[in-house]
């Protein structure tokens, strides 16, 4: 017979050694995610997807980086099973490594839904000012957004670019079909979008609406410019300018047909003051637009991965970086719909409506002016 004290026992052992094997799961998944990123960042998945099978020699001469680091790195990816070998024809460095059909899409398409390299980079980015955070944490200061580096702002706009230039014109905004029919219009529309980041929301609008003119808006002087370069890559000229501005700023003006904020409001300091700025842009008949994490409606542990994904986020970052301005609203990622609409309604707006927009990642509010 079991009695309670051994079945406690035997329960807790069992438990010890799930945890144990969670754990080296996840230094697993850790090794996954930063080898990822040297492999982003050094282009080795694109020569790969390019020019595969490569030995390490070719990979090294192709990327300008040295062999014995590409092979110990390609040896590694195939281990974990990113990388397959193709051929095997002995001797060090005669290995043929690709990237499989499938994983080539996921680590090398940057037009793809599917592309998720920068997740890695984002990550990576995340827990560079560790020392930084440490210390935010004791003593409940914050650590500023510039002091994660180029790695989380641009890490930030790959991975929102092939969805901001292929699905926000194209499925999103079409889901409104008053928004929709007034920037299809002739006469030329006006958005304004706050907390523009890199841009590539602004320049999905204007791609997709050809008389649409949009200013894009962010705190962050080298986001403005890296928002400045990527739009010059398109034909879409004077139509879309980026401004440094906080989002809060009494002082920003314009009248506008849309107003929108993509996954930003959760990072700021004064959400409220934000959102009182786009109600103040906004037309009498216009319309704003937040979009933001699809976290649950309660706080509820082991609800769902995407809310796992955010905490991550807003521990290391999101929390941080929105408390280096104080006094700080202290969001953070996991922006619940019941604080949204408590931010909105001190904002001034009537209400929050929630748009049936499908999407994994994010929840898109419409506040009723
Ligand atoms: C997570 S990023 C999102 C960027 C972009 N909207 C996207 O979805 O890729 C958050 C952005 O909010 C900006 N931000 C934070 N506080 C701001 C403020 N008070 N005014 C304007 N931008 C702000 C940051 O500089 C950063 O670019």
């Amino acid at each position: 017979m079991v009695t309670a004290t051994q079945f406690e026992t035997e329960q807790t052992a069992a438990r010890r050694d799930a945890f144990i094997e969670r754990l080296f799961q996840s230094a697993l998944g850790a090794f996954d995610i930063f080898t990822i990123h040297l492999g982003d960042r050094l282009g080795f998945y694109e020569v790969l997807s390019a020019d595969g099978p490569l030995t390490s020699v070719e990979l090294a001469a192709r990327t300008g980086t040295h062999e014995r680091y590409a092979r110990e790195w390609m040896e590694q990816q195939a281990m974990a099973g990113i990388l397959e070998v193709k051929e095997t024809p002995g001797g060090n460095g005669a290995r043929r490594f690709c990237l499989p059909s499938g994983h080539d899409e996921v680590l090398a398409q940057r037009d793809s839904l599917n592309y998720l390299a920068p997740l890695a980079q984002i990550v990576a980015g995340a827990v560079r000012p560790i020392d930084a955070l440490l210390t935010a944490f004791r003593t409940g200061g914050g650590v500023p957004f510039a002091a994660y580096g180029a790695d989380v702002r641009e890490g930030q706009a790959r991975i929102n670019r092939a969805a901001f230039l292929y699905q926000l014109g194209k499925e999103w905004l079409p889901a409104i079909p008053e928004v929709h029919a007034r920037l299809s219009g002739a006469s030329p529309a006006r958005v304004a979008d706050v907390g523009c980041g890199a841009g590539w929301s602004s320049i999905g609008i204007a791609l997709h609406y050809p008389n649409v003119r949009v200013d894009g808006f962010d705190l962050d002087g080298p986001s403005v410019e890296l928002a400045r370069t990527n739009a010059g890559q398109y034909a879409i000229g004077e139509r879309v300018r980026f401004f440094v501005r906080d989002a809060g700023d009494n002082g920003l003006a314009g009248q506008y047909d849309l107003v929108t904020a993509f996954e930003c409001i959760h990072d700021m300091s004064n959400p409220v003051g934000a959102l009182r700025s786009m109600r103040r842009l906004a037309k009498d008949d216009g319309a704003v637009l937040v979009v933001d994490e699809r976290v649950g409606e309660e706080f509820q542990p082991g609800a769902s991965v995407v809310e796992r994904l955010m905490y991550g986020f807003s521990v290391l970052h999101c929390l941080p970086s929105g408390m280096a301005d104080q006094p700080s609203a202290g969001t953070g990622a996991a922006m619940r719909p019941s604080t949204l609409r408590r931010y909105a309604l001190d904002a001034g707006f009537r209400g929050v409506e929630i748009l049936p927009i499908n999407n994994f990642l994010f929840r898109f509010y419409r506040l009723l002016l």
